[in-house]
């Protein structure tokens, strides 16, 4: 008896509490509501409405069946332009709408952030750094890194030292007309490209035989560690679910393989104080060490940048030549165009921009096939959105604190309103004519988030492809599947990779 009395306080005195707490907040968010004359967007059929465990088996199974963009734009097809979902007692806005995102990444960036979903899953890996943080500790990370990326430093010092790395992998492609898969070779280049720019030294993958026994365990390491952290982004915030050993001896190899680095530019840095050497180019890793004394720091920034440097690249130019060979007049036309330009003594960053035609094959590529398909913000405050909801699609939504948004950028790119009746089709030429509507095109995201490496990516990418089409006259496609099979990961690769031949004439 004495139980149950007891029971019934304890429940009176949670439910008195949680009434006194609630009630203001939900008739202020009534009010607010009604002020801003806010409707929810419709929500999507779920047979599971409280936890959503139908939509997250449905969301594996796409994953797992590497249709996971696809998958969300079918959703967008049948549902219009922004609905919702509840998954795990979470509301998640899925959204389309320039105006939205235009809210999401600049005009009410303080109400949106990434730290309460990405903090604990890559905390172990690459420590708190630009990737998982939100706030003052953001804004820190980001003027830290700001100016290793200024366009003068990219165009001029950056592009010498990766001439190196393309003419190695030219070097590698077939001349007598075999088949060659491009997308291992350009994941090797950016992985180049990437560990020379950030830690001061290439790993050297386009020469294998010289990858050090250090480098290949760092780089093994960091396949494994990336892959966990992926999982743990999905699973509770327990610690115990990950227990696995060699993830955590990843996170060891990661962390002692940027220490050596960090001292080795520790070395240079102090040599380069006293006159004794040459300072080198821009390496974020120096740059680092002259503005702070704090090792981890150091250590954690890098291996945040390395995150989305050391693949995205690879995965952009193999995504560029997936759509050329499939479409060899583009690939004429353009080699025609860098033909016409001549060789240059240096092709910055303004020259690479000034071919007209390269920039929009490389445009619809992105457009097509974005390197980053979707992308997720969680609310930090409760917040609007300017539009999608109610039956009309257009009345502002109220968010909660907790909530999500995902944009889907591949979804977003494919609409025909916006982009043309021919919206699924590789035709560089529609940019002849083609301005986006404001933040319907966002390969590299946009705000004060925005990619600090877009300029640095541009023009890697774009030096390259013209190096390769003044080296090779035609391309052929060597993979008979025609279409573009998704990987799903952080980026979204091509599953099938980009099988060419270069035919001698
Ligand atoms: C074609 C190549 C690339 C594409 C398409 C791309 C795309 C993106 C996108 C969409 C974001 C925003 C992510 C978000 O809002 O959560 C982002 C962020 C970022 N990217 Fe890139 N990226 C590319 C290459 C690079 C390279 C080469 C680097 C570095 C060398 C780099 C460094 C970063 C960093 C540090 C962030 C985080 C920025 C922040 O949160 O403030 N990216 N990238």
């Amino acid at each position: 008896m004495l139980f149950i009395n007891l029971l019934l306080a304890t429940t009176s005195i949670f439910l008195i509490t949680y009434g006194i707490i609630s009630i203001p907040k939900y008739l202020s968010r009534r009010k607010i509501y009604a002020k801003h004359g806010c409707l929810p967007p419709p929500s999507i059929p779920q047979r599971d409405p409280i936890f959503g465990l139908d939509l997250i088996l449905q969301f594996f199974k796409a994953l797992k069946e590497n249709r996971r963009n696809l998958s969300m734009n079918q959703l967008f097809q049948a549902h219009g332009h922004t609905f919702q979902s509840v998954t795990l007692g979470t509301t998640a806005v899925y959204t389309i709408e320039p105006k939205n995102l235009q809210a999401v990444f600049a005009t009410d960036f303080s109400s949106w952030g990434v730290e309460p979903m990405r903090l604990f899953a890559f905390e172990p890996f690459v420590g708190k750094g630009i990737m998982c943080a939100d706030g003052a500790f953001w804004e820190q990370s980001r003027a830290l890194i700001k100016p290793t990326f200024t366009r003068a430093q990219i165009a001029d010092l950056h592009l010498t030292a990766y001439s190196a790395h393309v003419n190695k992998l030219i070097g590698l492609l077939p001349k007598d007309g075999s088949t060659v898969d491009l997308q291992p070779l350009f994941s090797r280049l950016a992985l180049d490209s990437s560990t020379e720019f950030l830690f001061g030294a290439s790993v050297g993958s386009l020469s294998p035989h010289s990858v050090s026994t250090d480098a290949r365990s760092f780089l093994e390491a960091y396949d494994y560690g990336q892959m966990v952290v992926g999982r743990r982004l999905h699973l509770p915030k327990w610690n115990f679910l990950t227990w696995d050993k060699k993830f955590w001896d990843s996170c060891s190899i990661a962390h002692e393989f940027v220490d050596g680095y960090i001292a080795r530019g520790r070395r240079i840095c102090e040599q380069s104080e006293k006159g004794n050497v040459a300072p080198e180019r821009y390496i974020l890793a120096h740059e680092m060490i002259k503005e702070t004394r704090d090792h981890n720091d150091i250590r954690n920034q890098l291996l945040n940048v390395f995150l989305p440097a050391h693949e995205a690249t690879g995965v952009a130019l193999t995504n560029v030549f997936f759509n050329l060979t499939r479409n060899p007049s583009c690939y004429a036309k353009l080699r025609q165009e860098i033909l016409d330009a001549g060789e240059q003594a240096a092709w910055t960053f303004e020259r690479l921009k000034s071919l007209k035609y390269l920039q929009y094959v490389i445009n619809e590529t992105f457009r097509l096939n974005p390197v980053i398909g979707t992308n997720t913000r969680m609310a930090l405050r409760d917040t609007i959105l300017p539009t999608g909801g109610g039956s009309s699609g257009t009345a502002p939504i109220y968010v909660k604190k907790g909530d999500r948004v995902t944009m889907s950028f591949y979804a977003l790119h494919r609409r025909q309103d916006l982009f043309g009746d021919d919206a699924n089709v590789f035709r560089p030429d529609r940019w002849n004519t083609l301005r986006p509507v404001p933040w319907s095109y966002l390969t590299f995201g946009g705000g004060p988030r925005v990619c600090p490496g877009q300029q640095l990516a541009l023009t890697e990418v774009g030096y390259t492809i013209v190096k390769i089409l003044q080296r090779f006259p035609a391309i052929e496609n060597r993979d008979p599947v025609n279409q573009f099979l998704e990987v799903y990961k952080i980026t979204t690769t091509s599953r099938n990779g980009a099988k060419v031949g270069f035919p001698t004439p």
